[in-house]
């Protein structure tokens, strides 16, 4: 068993930085990566549970359904490389699958990650595991000097995670994805498919308010870690789906005229104005291998259950 984990440090200060860039915009804004502290962690797995958030349980459903499909159409693998690994349990269907010498795990939350990951290597005896707790969407390719001289990598990037970008990020991201894979490697990809919009809003907006909690948790994050003073009572969770630009979009909109305090710096909040936290976009299949296409991405073969697509490209 081969287990290695490698944090990649300077959280706090990009944090800061990020933080108080986006509140100096208008819209004010914070970027989604930030959503994933430990609380949010919990509170993102409690998200999937929930009924009207069905995103996660049918991707597992058609994974599950499909897989001896998915792995005759990637053949065989000598690394896979999961960008956002979280804790680590959709790869193990293809652990299981593909049997690969080598797992590279990446994800912003290093703390949880390195648990997940060093679990995985005791139940994987003959897997080399490597984890790396790391911003990737800043820094992917710092990831390079730890990935095996395997020309067969396959990058796993599933739960729609891409939909947090839009369209011209994602085609950059996948770029670089493209970049990290080489010209041997391939890319499975799971995202969301264009719904009845009222299906999309109930999902963003569940009964239990998981949702809304998690939204809010950020500003609880921004208090616990630059010492901010958010009143998390004066904000109210908003989330609705923009059929014009194709995504939900996830706000906390001040309650009141207010003033807060993030490190160190004060910024003012009209009453009724909007905190940005996410877009999740969603596509058509077409739509998506558009996007991948222009990324250096030729289309292999596409899955679709429920509303949901997992495409895989070489
Ligand atoms: C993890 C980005 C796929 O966009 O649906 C869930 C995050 N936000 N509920 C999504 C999320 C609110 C999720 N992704």
């Amino acid at each position: 068993m081969s287990f290695t984990f490698q944090n990649f440090p300077a959280d706090r200060d990009t944090l800061r930085s990020d933080v108080l860039a986006g509140l100096a915009t208008s819209p004010k804004a914070i970027p989604p990566k930030y959503f994933y502290d430990e609380p949010g962690c919990r509170l993102f797995e409690a998200i999937c549970a929930q009924p009207e958030y069905v995103l996660c349980r049918t991707e597992q459903a058609l994974m599950n359904t499909r897989v001896s499909d998915i792995a005759a159409a990637i053949g065989p693998v000598e690394c896979i490389i999961e960008p956002g690994a979280g804790d680590c349990a959709k790869v193990r269907l293809l652990l299981d699958t593909l049997r690969p010498a080598h797992l590279v795990a990446m994800d912003i939350a290093g703390a949880p990650l390195a648990v997940a990951a060093k679990g995985l290597s005791r139940d994987y005896p003959d897997l080399a595991v490597t984890a790396l707790g790391m911003d990737f969407i800043h820094d992917l390719e710092a990831a390079a000097p730890y990935l095996p001289t395997a020309d067969r990598r396959l990058i796993y990037y599933p739960g729609s995670s891409i939909g947090n970008f839009p369209p011209d990020a994602a085609t950059a991201l996948l770029a670089r994805f493209r970049q990290l894979a080489g010209t041997a490697g391939q890319l499975l990809i799971g995202f969301d498919l264009k719904k009845d919009p009222q299906r999309l809003h109930a999902a963003y907006n569940d009964a239990a308010g998981v949702t809304a909690a998690f939204n809010l948790n950020l500003l609880a994050r921004l208090n616990r870690e630059l010492g901010a003073d958010f009143d998390l009572a004066r904000f109210r969770h908003y989330a609705f789906y923009n059929p014009v630009a194709g995504r939900i979009e996830m706000h906390l909109v001040s309650l009141a005229e207010q003033d807060v305090k993030v490190a160190g710096q004060r910024f003012h909040f009209a009453l009724g104005e909007t905190l940005h936290t996410e877009h999740s976009y969603k596509f058509r299949c077409d739509e998506f291998s558009t996007i991948a296409k222009n990324a250096g991405w030729r289309l292999t073969a596409e899955w679709q259950q429920d509303g949901f697509a997992v495409q895989l490209y070489g």
